[in-house]
């Protein structure tokens, strides 16, 4: 798509972690704040600079309140293949746009960062003092400047190969910083109430931020497990609620996690760990129940669903039976008495879920999952899909040599009617899936003996 001009230019300075989950991260948080992604940059594959044309500052900065797959966002004020092209570029940046953050009463510093190259002071030295030709009237402040520019080199991505010269120079104004430090903040190692399977701080903000997530939303987990999930889109302001078939993870008893500690202890729990983050508000409840036969009365109570369903590797896939689907030659159970460990294949696990999102997701709202895949016979028409719910993004996390876990993400596009109940069961689509029921046992043959010891033994 063309840019509309070099005046509404940004600069993003992205970090090098869970790169296929960056575009659709910015793209969504964009979209949120009334924004669209437009730029000429052909690929954004693995590079750590993306040039992107942002309608408003406003808009940069609310992007970097939310996002933690990138570190800053620049003004950009020139760009080239070279210094001397970079020179160019800014010579013929309007004037009367750097003006305002030069004059004789600011203070300001000079910044250089460079990628996959370190310098030495003497050359970062020589880099700003060839700056000079700028119309830089204020004073220099290294600690407390106003205004912060920074000179951003990029020497490629083979750290074996590098360049004497840069592939890409920048300049620009920054502007602010991304919320990577959340990723240390809310880690999981610090957490109060932990699981097995608690997720990686870093990984729930992404979902949150492809959910896009938002203050005074409601979110709901129904594979809520300790609730890591809904820290997350608490932070960003949103009410959460979940649900687990699990009694002990619910009501925070049992086995502990942590090493060194046999069982959990009395306020180990979901609500606690939102008290930990000053996140209390924002709790609804959680309620024991089981996904697959959800307890809702019909209605559209969600702005998003995200979660992490079982996949069988450190816990159970599992359903509430009844009476009748106990196996022959089992011991009946009494008639109060709900059995709870037949086991819920994944596909139909995903099918309930793109249901029960399509039918209580508000229209637009999304539904954010971890679709799990044996990797050798994985083909992009295998994720479920469902008529009134448009895939947004698909991205791949490896797990091991055999096996990944892809973030899908969609949106609610189309009011749910009963007819769509069924309408993708016929589907080739989520036929196709039914290949990864499975998935526990190819998990385990696929990887190392060593691994799959550690993982047994960590189930355990
Ligand atoms: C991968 S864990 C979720 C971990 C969670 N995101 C966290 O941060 O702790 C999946 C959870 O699904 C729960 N579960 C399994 N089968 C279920 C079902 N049929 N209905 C509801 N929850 C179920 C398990 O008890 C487990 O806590």
């Amino acid at each position: 798509m063309a840019l509309p001009g070099p005046l509404n230019r940004y600069l993003l300075l992205m970090a090098q972690e869970h790169l296929e989950f960056r575009l659709p991260e910015i793209k969504s948080l964009l979209s949120l704040f009334g924004g669209q992604f437009i730029s000429n940059q052909g690929t954004y594959g693995k590079s750590p600079f993306w040039i992107l044309s942002i309608p408003s500052e406003e808009i940069a900065r609310n992007l970097m309140k939310r996002t933690v797959c990138a570190k800053s966002i620049f003004e950009l004020w020139g760009h080239g293949r070279s210094s001397e092209e970079l020179y160019r570029s800014l010579r013929s940046y309007p004037v009367e746009k750097m003006v305002p953050f030069l004059h004789s009463d600011s203070t300001y510093k000079i910044k250089i960062h460079t990628f996959n190259k370190t310098l030495t002071q003497e050359e970062k030295v020589k880099r700003i003092d060839a700056l000079e030709f700028l119309p830089f009237e204020g004073k220099v402040n290294l600690k407390k400047p106003q205004h912060i520019f920074s000179l951003l080199e990029d020497y490629g991505l083979d750290p074996n190969c590098i360049p004497e010269n840069p592939h890409n120079v920048y300049f620009g104004r920054w502007i602010a910083d991304g919320q990577r430090e959340l990723i240390e903040s809310y880690s999981v190692k610090k957490r109060h109430f932990i699981g097995n399977t608690s997720m990686d701080a870093g990984l729930s903000f992404i979902m949150a931020n492809h959910g896009k997530v938002k203050e005074n939303d409601i979110v709901f987990d129904p594979f809520v497990g300790t609730g890591g999930l809904l820290i997350a889109s608490a932070h960003f302001g949103a009410y959460v609620y979940g649900t687990d078939i699990d009694y002990n993870t619910v009501h925070g008893l049992g086995k502990a996690s942590r090493k060194n500690q046999k069982w959990r202890g009395p306020d180990e729990n979901i609500r606690a760990n939102l008290r930990q983050y000053g996140l209390e508000k924002y709790y609804l409840d959680v309620l024991v129940s089981d996904a697959s036969k959800p307890s809702w009365r019909k209605g559209t109570y969600f702005d998003a669903i995200i979660t992490d369903p079982p996949y069988g590797i450190r816990e159970s896939t599992r359903r509430t039976g009844s009476q009748k689907e106990i196996p022959k030659g089992m011991e009946k159970c009494p008639e109060s008495h709900v059995p709870v460990s037949l086991s819920y294949h994944l596909s139909d696990m995903f099918f309930d879920l793109l249901n029960f999102a399509a039918e209580t997701l508000v229209l637009g709202g999304r539904l954010v999952y971890w679709l799990p895949v044996y990797t050798p016979e994985y083909i992009e028409e295998m994720v479920p899909s469902h008529p009134c719910l448009k895939l947004i993004s698909n991205c791949e996390q490896k797990l091991s040599s055999h096996t990944s876990r892809r973030l899908i993400t969609m949106e609610k596009v189309k009011k749910f009617e009963n007819r769509d109940q069924s309408s993708h069961l016929p589907n080739d689509h989520s036929l196709l899936y039914q290949g990864h029921n499975s998935f526990r046992e190819k998990y385990f043959s696929g990887v190392t003996k060593r691994i799959a010891k550690e993982e047994k033994s960590s189930q355990e």
